[in-house]
């Protein structure tokens, strides 16, 4: 990686690798509203280095331990005129990829930084392919990936995924978004994109005191597919734990809900006869869940002010009062007699200026009530954020709008995390901002959406396509721990749709698309007329000693083998896209002193999501040694599910 001025005096990075150039030189600088730009006559006025090789170890996660192992260099810009104002430019270069920050001083601009726009770039000089969904739309994150040449993207979300021509694997990103705006990666020409910041009400798009660093640029490359999925840099670039130890409260977890009745239109949020969220309902799932082990119960439309069109208004919410037909205290009390845990949930329909009045009561309550998660959500089109016009006489009374990813979320996001975390509760957010690894430095952000989830496969016939799955693992997922809600044993939605999925790939989800909360999303009585499968959704694992991708290609299929991180058992399994196809696995990972039996859930011979036979599942128990090789049928739409223990001595 370099860093150097050209003849305007413009700051610029090029990153190469094995002397091939990937990112050609690309600009750095700023736009402010008040200040001249920050984009030529400089001149480098200094290099720091530094390095680090360090391992830390994860509450929880897809693997225990990581590896930090990196060069640093801080190159200091000067301005040749005018106020000599300064940018620093932090650099990092591990194995697995880059990241950069800026670094303003306190000095910037008197004190106050009002950014109109950042000017990164990144000029990828190879060809290749990227899949990619639309930034700055309507519907958030919650779009299918496009598969298209590198120089035909136009304005995409990060992370976004490249494979260059000669196999080299990229992704654009960022890491530790804290109060500052979500970038969307912008095409200018060719293969030339830049950072286009979140917009923001207030005309800049970020508004900061001095003495402030931006959130890290980062760029994965890798040799494989394998290599983009199993890099930490993301979670390299952010700051350790600050909460602490938070296994007391917090621990990764299976939960199930009064949610897909709701999804597929048979129950409502609201109140009246087809009310999902009734004290009745509610202990029947805590019995469900007391019998098989779940740890949570996620209970949706408890609280008053979904009647009537609650998509995108969030006025009415109370966070505290239940519906009549709700004992909210009733249900508390009978799980805790039951020894399960509610999962809280909190839809905010965007409005946070309404959310953040009520935040501490209602956090207050479910503490009370030993609630330690809740799921909260965002549901606004994008920009429909209402916030508190800080500027008017009664500042809830003037609503301003804002971005999903603007500065303004950002800060709420956090702020419910921390106000969650002093009452021991974990976040999940839906309609989110993207992950940004921050789940190091707060761990009980423990997943979030931010993506199409399981529920778009309700909404329509084969809902995400059979080509989503194994997409998201090689995009959305590189970000971090996803709420996809697998589990839907019933493959139906809303009046009968079929989903893109066979029985197999269900189960494989939970391989696939990690969580430290996953859901088994389906009715209770649809998971109880799948015993076999609703023994593997109780076994599998939400926290991993360590996981690997053993078979995949971006789009195409991914295969993990994950560690169980409190048993000697491995898991393998993951989703396959629309054609049929055989994959091998070489189980080389296994312990070499032992000899495992495999339990093996997968697609039927001929089986695929097209038609009914998406339902037929074949079971198999197999004797396996580290170091055996065995070839799966992966149906389309399909998916597979091992569980392998290691026989008794
Ligand atoms: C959308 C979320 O993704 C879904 O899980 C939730 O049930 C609804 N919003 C209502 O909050
Ligand atoms: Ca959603």
């Amino acid at each position: 990686m370099t860093a150097n001025t050209d003849g305007e005096g413009v700051p610029y990075y090029e990153i190469s690798r094995d002397g091939q150039v990937l990112i050609a030189p690309s600009q750095l600088g700023f736009l402010f509203t008040d200040a001249d730009p920050m984009r030529r006559n400089f001149a480098l006025s200094g290099v720091e280095r530094g390095s680090a090789d360090a391992r830390w170890e994860q509450p929880w996660g897809e693997r225990r331990f990581v590896t930090d192992r990196h060069n640093a260099m801080t190159v200091t810009f000067r301005e040749k005129g005018g106020a000599q104002r300064s940018l620093a430019v932090q650099f990092r270069v591990f194995d697995d990829g880059v990241g950069f920050r800026y670094d303003f001083p306190e000095n910037t601009n008197g004190g106050l930084v009002n950014i109109a726009e950042e000017l990164t770039e990144f000029v990828v000089a190879p060809k290749g392919t990227a899949w990619w969904i639309q930034g700055g739309d309507w519907n958030r994150y919650e779009y299918l990936y496009q598969k298209t040449d590198i120089g035909s993207v136009s304005t995409a979300h990060t992370p976004i995924t490249m494979r260059l021509d000669d196999g080299t694997h990229l992704s654009f990103h960022e890491a530790a978004l804290v109060d500052y705006a979500g970038y969307w990666f912008k095409r200018f020409d060719g293969q030339r994109f830049r950072t286009h910041l979140s917009p923001s009400s207030r005309g800049p798009k970020v508004v900061r005191r001095g003495g402030f660093v931006t959130p890290w640029r980062a760029i994965r490359i890798a040799d494989s597919a394998a290599g983009l999925v199993e890099s930490d840099l993301e979670l390299n670039l952010n700051e350790p734990n600050r909460l602490g130890d938070i296994s007391s409260w917090f621990r990764p977890q299976k939960y199930i809900g009064i949610w897909w009745g709701m999804i597929r239109g048979d129950w409502t949020w609201a109140q009246g006869p087809r009310h999902g969220a009734t004290t009745a309902r509610a202990k029947q799932y805590i019995d469900f869940a007391a019998r098989h082990g779940f740890a949570g119960v996620l209970i949706e439309g408890w609280n008053i002010g979904w009647d009537g069109n609650w998509f995108g208004n969030g006025r009415e919410y109370s966070f505290t009062q239940p519906y009549p037909d709700f004992d909210l205290e009733q249900v508390a009390a009978y799980a805790r007699s039951r020894g399960v845990q509610l999962v809280g949930h909190h839809e905010t329909g965007g409005n946070i200026a309404n959310y953040e009045k009520q935040l501490d009561d209602a956090l207050a309550l479910y503490d009370r009530l030993n609630v330690r998660v809740v799921k909260t959500g965002y549901v606004a089109d994008a920009g429909g954020i209402i916030a508190c016009n800080a500027d008017a006489a009664d500042p809830c009374r003037g609503e301003v709008f804002e971005w999903h990813d603007g500065q303004r979320q950002v800060q709420h996001h956090l702020r419910v995390v921390e106000a969650a975390a002093r009452h021991r509760i974990a976040i999940n957010p839906h309609e989110p901002v993207k992950d940004t690894g921050l789940r190091r430095t707060y761990p009980s952000w423990v997943a979030r959406e931010g993506a199409r989830g399981q529920e778009y496969n309700a909404w329509s016939r084969f809902g995400n396509g059979p080509d989503h799955d194994p997409t998201l693992v090689y995009t959305r997922m590189l970000a971090g721990p996803m709420d996809y809600t697998p589990g839907v044993l019933s493959l139906v939605g809303d009046r009968g749709m079929p989903f893109s999925s066979t029985l197999a790939k269900q189960l494989g989800l939970y391989l696939a698309i990690y969580s430290p909360i996953q859901m088994a999303a389906d009715f209770i009585e649809n998971l109880e007329a799948h015993p076999r499968e609703l023994a593997f959704i109780k076994q599998v694992p939400a926290d991993w000693e360590d996981s690997r991708l053993v078979a995949g290609e971006v789009g195409d299929y991914a295969i993990f083998a994950r560690k169980d991180r409190n048993s000697a058992d491995w898991y393998v399994g993951g989703v396959n896209d629309a054609t049929r196809r055989d994959v091998t696995v070489q189980f080389a990972f296994l312990d070499p002193r032992r000899t495992y039996e495999a339990t093996v859930f997968k697609d039927a011979p001929g089986a695929t999501y097209e038609n009914e036979s998406r339902h037929t599942i074949a079971y198999e128990t197999i004797t396996l040694r580290a170091g055996d090789t065995r070839t799966f049928e992966l149906a389309p739409g399909g998916g597979l599910a091992i569980r392998l223990t290691p026989e008794r001595r």
